[in-house]
């Protein structure tokens, strides 16, 4: 069942246009498509098109209706023999959307017509060859009822309208861009809407539209406003424009992922388009306006030039998080940003490289696509995109853009295409650099100084290594951008050493025995960094570094060092003095960057530290976590209320002064909430007269964190007071489903009899089980195993009903490998149990298969 890169075949046939029908309704659409082929190869004689789940209504090949006999069908495919070298195909088929709880090609859920065809979707609209590249002119008629849907849109431009006798209404879309079916949306239904114009930079103007559920218009004016940034930045920055007359954004409730870039129209989920203060975070704000930018930055790296397979996914994704990452980090706080994207990679793409479900950032093989819409391709194909950015310089990095549209505008291409414009625009050899494609795992990069004293010279041996992974044993050197300072030198300015081999040695010379190497500034590599400092040595780079990420980068290493201490001493770790003053001083002074401030005085999360062993000790580090928040709460009580007190006072809006302020608010209203002297008032205090979602949802965040008494009574009243705002109930599901509380397991299953609770819904089901996997890892990996069966048994429920979701859900049980041996027989029985279910998904089968198989 698994599809290979090696088995790539360029396309028999072309479809040069795509015209289609719908005649839309929520148990009975019927979809006309009229298909101009052409064949590119005369030897080939059948024509294959893929389909699923779709009622076959008839086939006409060149006007003639087709007969049973005259071609084969089965539940995955349409295929006809074909004489001719040009000719059209009409083909009816028959979809029940309102059934669709797969939210998988069209469906209609909350009132709502809806498609998502990426990654393979569209065959689930009409029989089609249903790949990348594949490129075809798509126009669109869309008929409904216009009372109840009077809003009908899909790809491109408007091109007609009119009312039929029969009383509903017909309109009529075309795109004059080429492109994969992938890329097709439809969506009717009725909304509030939102629009405005944009003047591009060489003067054209475009109609900006915005729809989102009825009474919500007024939450879409940030991600509007978002959208004209994006639009500006990236003319500026990487000098491209929009390219037809509407950009329009749908917001629904109903949607497996984040947004989707479909060409024209963007589909998004709500929670990444509605925003408020009053009821969303500034994480939320953030968010939508990243995802914003990412979707829109796609019309370049994604629609006008796309994919030629699936497994070249990371062609499109790796590139956008880039531009998005760099967008965001022009936009507020360029340390936290930074510091956030690191988080990521650190703990959940590492863990992917450590787990069953390892593969490089281009597959080389896969039975469901939809399974590898993953960090390892998105953010571990940012970094790659970063490295070359690093290794090309601005400068050389855009050339190479610009010989890429140039070359590629219009087509379908690899990884591989990419790489050679960037090589060819810079004169510069990347034929080792391109390994990051196709190797997978985590280079461990080790980092060891000698100083000798009679000759002042500081010698740097680097050695890299990456362990075998579950895809593949055999791994060679990557190349490595390193970024580096020498602090308590002249030269403390940041340099670029290239590692290409396995070793390599750095010699400083004229140098204080007291030089200090600040390694992998900004993460240029992503790699794990094994080094031999000592607490002070790294305490002075997170007092002394010009570089704000190497500052909590190097306070990072001192957690883990203390986390393992801790761990191995099985007690109570006393923290350093030198810790204590360095929080005091920030505490008392923070930094500009207040946003930086906050990170610096955190105590990493579980999943940090987890990430670093293997077996992971589970409550060794959860003990040693909950005594380090302690120890510092404890001692530092004074320094937190005051500085608690500095940034009490925060206006409202998303700006990143005020987002900063509130981070380090929250950030001490977390350890305040550990005494028990204070919590009551502050928490209260905090919770009532919060101006801003963000410091209400803190404050109960603290209250759980904290075990104070009072939490129920608080959570009671914000559920009720937010019962009319299913985003907002989504963060109380999860801070329920988080409770380090045993009484959890009663709370989740009240949580799914709730009445605004629905399988269907995947952003309910995430809410609440998401929390309970990810942040609430007490009572998810207990020892009597409820939470691993009560994981499954979600997953069994889920997958008769989305098995996309279901698929992500699963992941938690998947590294069974990495943990104790009592913990391991629990997750492989439960590994077991959903491997033996009948009827099964592909889509959970592939990973819970693998997991088996590791
Ligand atoms: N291309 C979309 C984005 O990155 C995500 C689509 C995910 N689709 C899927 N089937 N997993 O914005
Ligand atoms: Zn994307």
């Amino acid at each position: 069942p698994f599809k290979r890169l090696a088995d790539y075949l360029p396309p028999a046939f072309s479809i040069e246009s795509t015209d289609l029908t719908f005649e839309l309704d929520p148990v009975n659409t019927v979809v006309t498509a009229e298909l101009q082929i052409r064949r590119l190869d005369s030897k080939v004689v059948e024509l294959c098109l893929q389909g699923q789940q779709l009622e076959l209504l008839s086939v006409q090949y060149k006007g003639h209706l087709l007969s049973a006999d005259d071609y084969q069908l089965d539940d995955k495919s349409l295929r006809l023999t074909v004489q001719d070298d040009r000719f059209s195909l009409v083909i009816k088929t028959r979809l029940q959307p309102q059934a669709n709880t797969a939210l998988e090609g069209l469906y209609y859920a909350n009132n709502t017509f809806c498609t998502q065809c990426e990654a393979e979707g569209f065959q689930r609209i009409t029989y089609y060859l249903d790949r990348p590249d594949v490129l075809s002119l798509f126009s669109s008629s869309l008929i409904a009822d216009p009372q109840q849907y009077p809003f009908l849109l899909s790809n491109g431009n408007k091109v007609e309208q009119r009312e039929l006798t029969d009383g509903r209404r017909l309109v009529r879309w075309q795109d004059p861009f080429p492109k994969p079916c992938y890329l097709f949306a439809l969506v009717a239904g009725d909304f509030d809407t939102l629009s405005s114009e944009y003047q591009t930079a060489s003067g054209r103007t475009v109609q900006l539209e915005f729809y989102v559920e009825k009474g919500q218009g007024s939450k879409a004016s940030f991600a509007l406003e978002s959208l004209k940034r994006a639009m500006r930045w990236d003319e500026e920055r990487f000098g491209l424009e929009y390219d037809l007359e509407r950009y329009m954004v749908v917001a629904v409730d109903f949607f497996n992922m984040g947004a989707m870039e479909n060409k024209g129209l963007n589909v998004f989920n709500s929670k990444y388009v509605l925003v408020s203060e009053a009821s969303a975070t500034d994480k939320d704000f953030f968010n939508v306006e990243s995802i914003i930018g990412h979707e829109y930055f796609h019309n370049w790296t994604g629609n006008r030039v796309t994919c030629r397979d699936w497994f070249q996914l990371s062609l499109k994704e790796g590139l956008t998080v880039f531009r998005d990452q760099e967008f965001s980090r022009d936009m507020g706080s360029a340390t936290v940003n930074r510091i956030d994207a690191v988080q990521v990679i650190r703990t959940a793409q590492f863990a992917e490289d450590a787990s069953p479900m390892a593969h490089p950032i281009r597959p080389e093989q896969v039975m469901e696509m939809n399974n590898f819409y993953t960090v390892t391709v998105y953010d571990k194909g940012a970094e790659v995109i970063r490295m070359l950015h690093t290794l090309l310089g601005e400068a050389g990095f855009q050339a190479g853009m610009r010989l890429y549209f140039q070359r590629h505008d219009g087509q379908a291409v690899t990884c591989d295409d990419f790489v050679q414009a960037m090589q060819d625009a810079n004169q510069q050899d990347l034929t080792a650099f391109r390994r990051w494609y196709q190797q997978s795992g985590t280079p461990v990069l080790s980092v060891k100084r000698s100083y000798d004293a009679d000759r002042r010279q500081l010698t740097l041996t680097l050695q890299q290594k990456t362990p075998p992974t579950a895809d593949q044993a055999q791994k060679q050197p990557l190349v490595l951008p390193i970024r580096y300072q020498l602090l308590g030198s002249k030269r403390s300015s940041s340099e670029l050493f290239v590692m290409t081999s396995a070793q390599a040695s750095l010699t400083f010379d004229n140098v204080e025995a007291t030089a200090l190497p600040v390694v992998l500034e900004d993460f240029s590599a992503p790699v794990r960094l094994q080094h031999d400092y000592s607490d002070a040595e790294l305490l002075r780079i997170a007092t002394e570094a010009s570089n704000g990420f190497a500052r909590w980068d190097a306070l990072q290493s001192c957690w883990l060092g203390w986390l393992q201490q801790a761990v191995a001493k099985g007690e109570s770790y006393e923290l350093p003095e030198g810790l204590f003053d360095f929080y005091q001083q920030l505490l008392h002074q923070p930094l500009t960057d207040l946003a930086l401030t906050a990170e610096l005085l955190k105590v990493p999360d579980y999943a940090v530290f987890a990430e670093n062993f293997s077996p992971i000790p589970v409550d060794a580090i959860l003990d040693a976590i909950t005594d380090f928040r302690r120890q510092l709460s404890q001692r530092l009580a004074g320094a937190w209320l005051h500085c608690y007190q500095q940034q009490r006072q925060t206006t409202p809006d998303y700006h990143e002064t005020n987002v900063g302020q509130r981070a380090l608010k929250n950030r001490c209203l977390e350890f305040l909430a550990l005494l028990p002297e204070c919590n009551k008032t502050v928490l209260e205090q905090q919770y009532r007269n919060a101006n801003t979602m963000t410091d209400q949802l803190a404050a109960l965040k603290a209250a759980q964190q904290g075990g104070y008494p009072g939490f129920h009574t608080l959570m009671e009243d914000f559920g009720k007071a937010w019962q009319h705002d299913v985003l907002v109930l989504d963060k109380w599901f999860g801070l329920h489903a988080s409770n380090p509380d045993p009484a959890v397991f009663a709370q989740i299953e009240a949580l799914c009899q709730h009445d605004k609770f629905s399988w269907q819904n995947p952003n309910r089901v995430r809410a609440v089980f998401h929390a309970f996997t990810m942040l609430n890892p007490g009572q998810f990996h207990r020892l009597d195993g409820r939470g691993y069966a009560l994981l499954t048994d979600t997953v069994i429920q889920l997958d008769g009903i989305n098995p996309q979701v279901a698929a992500r859900l699963v992941t938690p049980l998947l590294s069974w490998k990495r943990f104790d041996t009592e913990r391991q027989s629990l997750l492989r029985a439960a590994l077991e149990r959903l491997a033996d279910r009948a009827g099964i998904s592909d889509d959970v089968f592939e990973k819970v298969s693998k997991a088996l198989a590791s």
